[in-house]
């Protein structure tokens, strides 16, 4: 007898596991009685602590009138902004509903039963599941010191390898690896593999720090570079992100796109923040100020992390799902990161010196150390 959907489901469905996205602030409220929200702090899903972008918003409010038409499917001044900006060509560039939904046109246009992706043992936890999802193998690599392999990477291609994902820099690690490992692993890469190079974070570098991966486009090497607004432009609940890759590949993923996969409001919204170039910097400077503080504190209150070049770092606390269940209790909200096969390290946003402040004072108290004195 059927009497369940799981019976109908494929059975492989059953297995796949799903993300652990970080808390939102209103459900840890709800949990744990606190009557405001305005207290608690996310330091949970390395979002931008500055909201978003002011020309955003304003973008946002003027379009507003007109969420009765659907959005242009093709992107063309979003497309036709980025390509000036990036010196690609338009072809060259695929809107998106978040970055995680191109690392799934990836799956769809790559992945399947007899293909195998490279990935590092802690890159970003999306690429396992999309590989998961698609029934792939999924050749997972340690990384070194917290960072990409990519030595170890191309070795572990196989010929049945269709695709690599590089996260640059690497969440939840906050490392990089650098241009002429990343250039020698490309020239060797064999012609059967797609390396998809996630730059989600890669805009809060400081400008000469940047890689230029997308010299790698215009060259016409077969790689899919992602980015995002999400991150540095504040934009993560429009859900708004781009590829940039040669057309072939941009054609080949817009046959697995819904036509209408992204918002009108997204589009006009990520078409201001480009060209914010105040607010980048403002973002860029805020991370700089909370690197230095937290850098400078936590080892006065002996606690480790891993250098980290991005908006988030991990921290060695010890049993890490236990404090961050006490820190939850100290409104503030973190990332613990067991699901990484790290028990006893947390990821910690950088947010705004007021949250960061907060965050170390919070620490110290969970973690019975003498609270640190701004
Ligand atoms: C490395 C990396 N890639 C991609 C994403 C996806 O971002 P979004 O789907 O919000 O664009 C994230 C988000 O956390 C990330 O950390």
């Amino acid at each position: 007898m059927i009497d369940t959907m799981k019976q109908i489901a494929h059975s492989w469905i059953l297995d796949l596991k799903m993300y652990e996205p970080g808390k939102p602030i209103e459900e840890v409220a709800r949990e744990l009685g606190f009557e405001s929200v305005d207290d608690i702090i996310k330091l949970a899903s390395n979002e931008n602590a500055l909201g978003p972008s002011p020309l955003a918003l304003r973008a946002m409010k003027h379009v507003a009138s007109q969420m009765h038409r659907y959005p242009d499917s093709s992107a063309h001044l979003l497309r036709r902004a980025l390509s000036k900006k990036l010196g690609v060509k338009p072809d060259q560039l695929l809107i998106a509903n978040g970055g995680n939904e191109i690392i799934e046109f990836i799956g769809h246009v790559f992945l399947g039963p007899d293909v195998d992706m490279v990935i590092a043992d802690r890159a970003f936890a999306i690429y396992r599941l999309i590989g998961d999802m698609f029934r792939s193998r999924v050749i997972s690599v340690p990384m070194q010191h917290f960072t990409h392999d990519l030595d170890a990477m191309l070795a572990a291609i196989t010929p049945r390898t269709r695709v690599v994902f590089i996260a640059n820099p690497n969440n939840p690690t906050g490392t990089m690896v650098n241009n002429k490992a990343l250039d020698l692993f490309l020239r060797q890469v064999p012609e059967h593999v797609v390396v998809a190079l996630d730059e989600a974070y890669v805009e809060l570098l400081p400008e000469d720090q940047q890689p230029d991966a997308l010299k790698y486009v215009r060259e016409g090497r077969k790689i899919i570079v992602l980015r995002t607004f999400s991150k540095t432009y504040g934009l993560a609940g429009l859900r708004i992100a781009y590829a940039v890759a040669p057309e072939e590949g941009i054609q080949l993923m817009h046959r697995v796109r819904q036509a209408f996969n992204f918002n009108s409001m997204a589009l006009a919204a990520a078409e201001a923040a480009l060209a914010d170039d105040a607010f980048v910097r403002k973002t860029r400077h805020m991370i700089q100020a909370g690197q230095k503080l937290f850098t400078e504190y936590l080892p006065r209150m002996e606690i480790a992390y891993i250098p980290s070049v991005t908006n988030f770092m991990l921290v060695e606390v010890g049993q890490a799902r236990e404090k961050f269940h006490a820190l939850q209790k100290e409104k503030v909200i973190v990332r613990p990161m067991d699901g990484y096969g790290l028990p006893d390290h947390v990821r910690i946003t950088i947010g705004t010196r007021e949250e960061n402040e907060r965050c170390l004072k919070a620490l110290a108290r969970v973690l019975n150390k003498p609270e640190p004195q701004f």
